[in-house]
């Protein structure tokens, strides 16, 4: 099957120009200026105006999550949709074992779990507790292509863990050649004030971010770069949301040290402002860590552009209306999380690159290349050039929208980007070689 895309302008992160493509085998196997279609039998895309661009890579989403108030509300199924329509071709999930349950284990359960998946796919694995027979299992999981271990500061009660067992993680990590991908959240700290904060009436959704202030995840940050750094660990800090925590990964990057970190769009579009107001407004933002102030907003947007933030990822995690009023009375049963796979690109799009404050090549570093770097997927993927996997976006600048909660791939009647006006568009998506036609 070979498939022919002429007249669009490739965009890499380190280079545009125009030019056609041959699509052969799953493969990019020819780019030039002129690629005759009559001397080839093949399908055919006029992809004049249009922008090509490698598929989008979210290193952070979490499809099916359990949690007390049910699963995150797509499954891996429409979640995939809403990625592949929205400009993302490869997803990294999440292998969340139980309590005493191996992490081999683990990830064959999600496999099983995953095999509706429309788009590439991979799982960081974490290990939410420490045990002697880790090291074993953490080498079974790199020798099956899964080289990215998440470990959470935060959750103490269930997922996450502490100082001393993660200082172990990660000198096992290390030593098999991984990488630790960390939530930075000071999950001690976080739970005294939640607590302290129900013990004194105070349930709703505005102490969801009162308890989580920006020290506890700087001061997070802080103590996961030094205990990388102590055990020679490569560390990928997801999530970033404070102008405090910056400040620590631009120090450490510029001692040398190896570590990456990830923004996510809502950490730049949208702040603490979105906590005012009843249940049914708030609801949906509440989110760990949660929404900041506005010159959070502005740090993070600098450091897109000097280099400190090398991914954009989502964290979708969407939970359905329903789902948050498990927590109307509390908010700390309220579950945490929020949508945007889908409108990764069009976000980053419009206010980003249209409004000047990224290049359309840091598009597409913060979108697809970087994350391929870190997690080991380039040249195959994260550019567009012979050889690479035929995984790329047709790109139309020009049509506007709206982004509607009522109407998206994803299955939850909420998002936090509803009434987000945005430009651009996923016109067409090719997955190794194929069309995605629009459902
Ligand atoms: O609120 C969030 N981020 N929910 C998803 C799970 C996590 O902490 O990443
Ligand atoms: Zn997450």
């Amino acid at each position: 099957m070979k498939l022919l895309i002429k007249n669009g302008h490739i965009i890499n992160e380190d280079e545009s120009f125009q030019a056609d493509i041959l699509c052969e085998g799953g493969k990019i196997t020819q780019i030039s200026e002129h690629i005759d279609q009559q001397l080839l039998d093949c399908d055919f895309i006029d992809a004049s105006g249009k922008y090509l661009l490698p598929g989008g890579i979210d290193p952070h989403v979490h499809f099916h999550l359990p949690t007390k108030a049910g699963f995150s509300s797509d499954d891996f199924l429409s979640g995939s949709k809403a990625a592949l329509f929205g400009g993302t071709t490869s997803i990294i999930d999440f292998v969340t074992p139980k309590k005493g349950q191996k992490l081999p284990d683990a990830l064959k359960e999600r496999l099983i779990e995953a095999k509706d998946c429309r788009c590439n796919y991979s799982f960081h694995i974490s290990p939410i507790e420490w045990r002697d027979s880790l090291k074993e299992e953490i080498r079974y999981c790199i020798n099956k292509g899964y080289n990215t271990f998440k470990v959470y500061m935060a959750y103490k009660d269930s997922i996450g863990l502490d100082d001393s067992s993660l200082k172990k993680v990660m000198k096992v990590v290390a030593a098999e050649g991984g990488t630790i991908t960390v939530h930075c959240e000071m999950g001690d700290k976080i739970d005294g004030l939640r607590n302290k904060f129900t013990a004194e009436n105070k349930t709703g959704v505005e102490y969801h971010p009162l308890s989580r202030p920006n020290e506890t995840e700087s001061r997070a940050v802080k103590k996961a770069l030094e205990f990388a750094k102590e055990t020679s660990c490569p560390i990928y800090i997801v999530h970033v949301s404070t102008k405090e925590s910056l400040r620590h990964i631009k120090q450490a990057k510029k001692l040398g040290q190896e570590v990456y970190a990830e923004t996510c769009p809502q950490y730049l579009l949208l702040n603490d402002t979105k906590y005012k107001g009843d249940f049914y407004d708030t609801a949906k933002y509440v989110m760990s860590p949660p929404l900041r102030k506005e010159d959070d907003n502005l740090a993070l947007w600098e450091a897109l552009g000097d280099g400190t933030i090398d991914t954009i990822g989502t964290d979708h995690c969407p939970f359905s209306l329903s789902q948050k009023e498990y927590g109307i009375d509390d908010f700390r049963k309220i579950p945490n999380g929020a949508g945007g796979v889908e409108h990764r690109h069009k976000l980053l799009y419009t206010y980003g690159v249209l409004a000047n404050k990224i290049t359309i090549n840091q598009f597409v570093a913060l979108t697809s290349a970087n994350a391929a770097k870190v997690f080991g997927m380039f040249p195959d993927k994260g550019i567009i050039k012979v050889g690479a996997d035929a995984d790329i976006i047709i790109w139309d600048p020009q049509p506007s929208s709206t982004i509607l909660s009522n109407n998206h791939y994803s299955t939850c009647d909420l998002d936090i980007y509803d009434g987000f006006a945005v430009k651009g568009n996923a016109d067409l998506s090719i997955l190794g070689g194929e069309l995605k036609k629009r459902p």
